[in-house]
This record gives C-alpha cells, sequence and structure tokens, in this order.
C-alpha cells in the first residue's frame, strides 16, 4: 500500500484497527498489521474503511497475505522516473514523496528544466528527499533539504545514499521568523527554491522564500489547490509567474525573479 503522508499515519493505523487488525505496528518504513482471519469480505471491508478514513487512497496490488494469517501492507523501492537522467531510488518510507502524487511529479519535471550545473538548490519540505536528490543527480553543486520531521530527514539520507549523491540534511521547521539553514536573505542566496508545501505552510513563506532567491534564480511551488491559487501568486508578486500547471487539481507555478538591472555609467 502507498503509505499516507506522516500526518494522515494515525489515520491509518486507526482504520486498519476498526478494520479488525490484532496488532498494528511500524517496522521499517512499513505498515504491518496483523489479522486473525482474512477472507475476501474482510479484505473489502478494510480496503472500504480506508478510503473513508484517507481521501484519494487506492489498494495496491502489492498487498498480500502475511504467513497465511495476515495482510501485510508493504511499499517495495520505487524507481521513479528522470528525464534525462537514470530513475531515481526511493526506498520503502513513510515520509510524502514516493514519486507517484502528481506534484511530486510535476515539481520533477521542472527542476530537470531548471537545475543547471554549479547551482544551489534548496528543497524545502523534503519528505522523502526526493526532489532534493533529484536536484542533485540534475548536477546542482550544492543541495539544501530542509524538513521538521525527523523521520523524513532520516529517509532523506536514506534516498542520498541509495542514489549516490551529497544531501545537506537539515531538520527544522521554517518559519517566517526562523529560516534556519536558508538564510534570512542577506546572506547567501539560492538559485533555485523549490517547496512542496500546503498552501497555509506555503503562503506565509513566500516572502522569505523570494528573499532568499539570487538573481535571476527561480521558485516551484506545488501542493496548491485551485481555490488557493490567486492568494500563492500574489503573495510571490515580486517575482515573475512563468508557468501554471494543474494535475489532477493540484497546482504547480513556477516563478523566476529578475535579473538586477545592469548597473548605468
Ligand atoms: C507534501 S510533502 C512534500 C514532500 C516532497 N518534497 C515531495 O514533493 O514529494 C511536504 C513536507 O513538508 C514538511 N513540512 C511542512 N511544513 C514544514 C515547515 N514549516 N518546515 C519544514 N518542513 C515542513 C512536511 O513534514 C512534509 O514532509
Amino acid at each position: 500500500v502507498a503509505l499516507p503522508p506522516r500526518g494522515l499515519e494515525p489515520l491509518l493505523v486507526d482504520a486498519l484497527r476498526r478494520g479488525g487488525a490484532r496488532e498494528v505496528r511500524r517496522a521499517e518504513g512499513r505498515v504491518v498489521a496483523r489479522f486473525v482471519s482474512v477472507g475476501t469480505p474482510a479484505a473489502a471491508r478494510i480496503e472500504a474503511l480506508l478510503r473513508s478514513a484517507l481521501p484519494g487512497w487506492t489498494a495496491d496490488p502489492r498487498w498480500r497475505p502475511f504467513d497465511g494469517a495476515g495482510w501485510l501492507a508493504e511499499r517495495g523501492e520505487e524507481q521513479v522516473p528522470l528525464p534525462g537522467h537514470a530513475p531515481l531510488r526511493i526506498l520503502p518510507g513513510v515520509a510524502f514523496g514516493d514519486g507517484r502524487h502528481p506534484t511530486t511529479r510535476r515539481c520533477l519535471g521542472l527542476l530537470a528544466e531548471r537545475v543547471r550545473p554549479g547551482d544551489r538548490i534548496a528543497d524545502v519540505g523534503a519528505g522523502s528527499g526526493i526532489l532534493a536528490v533529484a536536484a542533485a543527480r540534475l548536477g546542482a553543486r550544492e543541495v539544501l533539504a530542509v524538513e521538521m520531521d525527523p523521520e523524513g530527514c532520516r529517509e532523506t539520507r536514506v534516498n542520498a545514499g541509495a542514489n549516490g549523491v551529497r544531501v545537506r540534511v537539515v531538520c527544522h521547521r521554517v518559519h517566517p521568523d526562523a529560516p534556519g539553514p536558508l538564510g534570512d536573505g542577506t546572506a547567501g542566496s539560492w538559485e533555485g527554491i523549490v517547496a512542496n508545501l500546503e498552501a497555509g505552510v506555503l503562503v506565509p513563506l513566500l516572502p522569505l522564500l523570494v528573499r532568499c532567491l539570487a538573481p535571476g534564480g527561480w521558485l516551484v511551488v506545488s501542493g496548491v489547490l485551485g481555490s488557493e491559487r490567486k492568494r500563492v501568486a500574489g503573495a510571490a508578486k515580486a517575482l515573475r509567474l512563468n508557468h501554471a500547471h494543474d494535475d489532477d487539481g493540484w497546482w504547480t507555478l513556477a516563478f523566476s525573479r529578475a535579473d538586477p538591472a545592469p548597473a548605468s555609467g
């Protein structure tokens, strides 16, 4: 099963329990649930509960019987396409970012078009680290992954290792008053910043992200609902909006910062 983003994991566990699981536990990036007996009606009931508890959840064919007396909800390694490069390897985990969500996919495509060798790139809300790892694979000189969830930080390190790249991982909750490793924009700036975050978190952070961009730098944001699109674009109005993509109702916006006017005289 595709494991839900970390915040939704308690819902998954609750749904499995209500579905009759005698034991639910997390083990090495998997959610394992044991049932006393498994038949078609029980499986259908569990799936119905998961669907109601987790909007957008779909059964994965890799659900399989476990010890003949239960089910193992398991996610295998993902091979995620990266245009022009070998696929990314994303190992099983509980952090968001296995490469199947449309927001992640769109960000990967935009990164592939933008990252230039030698760039400094920041990924804000790295989850599994998939976008940070992609930036490094695309040739960025320095990649920073900021994530507030320690499990996501651990998985980002694992995924960087699995893909043979270096990513600086900092476990920090970015706040307008606590930019942490991003810097406050007065010293050090980034050629590119990607932030796949819900609008409620993103909008207050946008002035900071804009300040942290180098001249000519770009910003890609995703996870934005159609109803939030204008608010997000407005909060980044200091930048030029280059692209807006709608993937199944999830918007991804790509901005760039104008180069400074050439010095006169
Ligand atoms: C939707 S996931 C994106 C994961 C991955 N970048 C991707 O595109 O697939 C958002 C991540 O941002 C993290 N996050 C949310 N608010 C944050 C904040 N203020 N500072 C750092 N991380 C944050 C969450 O823990 C979550 O892992």
